[in-house]
This record gives structure tokens, sequence and C-alpha cells, in this order.
């Protein structure tokens, strides 16, 4: 199945997503897409719901921004524990082009997952690869990060669209 980035308002962005009981050809597979469509479109982390599939698998490649990390493959990753807040910085989305906003989130994650091979993993972070791990979990849950910025920035993003739609006719 050829699977293709999709952008809000779609309905699957919305959505809960189902644990994976079996990690089977067609996660390997998918998996492999989801990295072509992330690095394709330049993106950090990719979630499944955003190629339009509600399962709990998610990718992250923070690439220069993170160095202690590489290609991360997340399946069914919970965060055990997440504590502090970290320091002001600007989220984007692939779901949600052209559009930045800070967004509050917790400093330190505790995430365990299962990797392709499906051994049981955890990492423990205080970096920038939290923050992206935890806008990444959200995808799975149906939530995008313009639902956690404030009512003020929630304008801006509604006057965003409005001009986009000008644009776009
Ligand atoms: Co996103």
């Amino acid at each position: 199945m050829k699977v293709e980035l999709i952008t809000y308002p779609n309905k699957i962005l919305k959505a809960k997503s189902e644990e994976i009981k079996k990690i089977d050809d067609s996660i390997i597979k998918l998996l492999d897409n989801m990295k072509e469509i992330m690095y394709k479109y330049k993106g950090i982390g990719l979630a499944a719901p955003q190629v339009g599939i509600n399962i709990r698998v998610t990718i992250i490649d923070l690439q220069k921004n993170d160095p202690g990390f590489g290609l991360v493959e997340m399946i069914n990753p919970e965060i055990l524990e997440n504590a502090g807040e970290f320091e002001e910085h600007e989220e984007g989305c692939l779901s949600v082009p052209d559009f930045y906003s800070p967004v509050p989130r917790g400093k330190y994650i505790k995430i365990k997952y299962i990797d392709r091979k499906g051994e049981e993993r955890t990492i423990e972070t205080d970096t920038f690869f939290s923050v992206v791990a935890q806008h990444e979990v959200d995808h799975l849950n149906g939530i995008l990060f313009i639902d956690r910025i404030s009512p003020l920035r929630k304008e801006l993003f509604r006057s965003h669209r409005r001009k986009m739609h000008l644009k776009t006719g």
C-alpha cells in the first residue's frame, strides 16, 4: 500500500490509534515508507496517523538537532514519566504546514517502546528528543500541537488558515 502525508483538518489525525499486537511485514514496510516520507519532507518526526493509518507507530530522527540520537523507530510507545518544563521552543508539524508556535512540554521523559525487531527498549532524556517524542505520542492519541497552544496562539492559527485559503483560492 502506498502511503501519503495527510494534513489538518483530516479526521484521521483526531482519532486515537490502535496498539500493535504483532510486528509483521506490513509494519516493517510501513516503518520504511514512513522514513521515506519523513526525509522527503525534511521532518524530524512522523507518526502513522500522519500517513493515514491509526496504529501506534512513530519514528524520530533529529538529524543534526540532537546528536545523541540517530533514527529511532517506536512501536507502541508509552511515556512512563514526564517531569519539569522544557524551555520555550517553537514547534511545527508536517501535517500542519507553515505554522509554528511555542507549546508547553515536559523536560524529562522516560519512554518505553518496542523496536522493529520486537525488542522492548527504554529511553530517558531531557534533551530536544523529549519534546519531539511527546509531540509524536500525542499524534497517536489524536492530539495535535495546535490543541495545546494558548487561546491567543489559536487565534493566530485561525487567521493563518484564513490567509492560506485566500492564497489557494
Ligand atoms: Co506532528
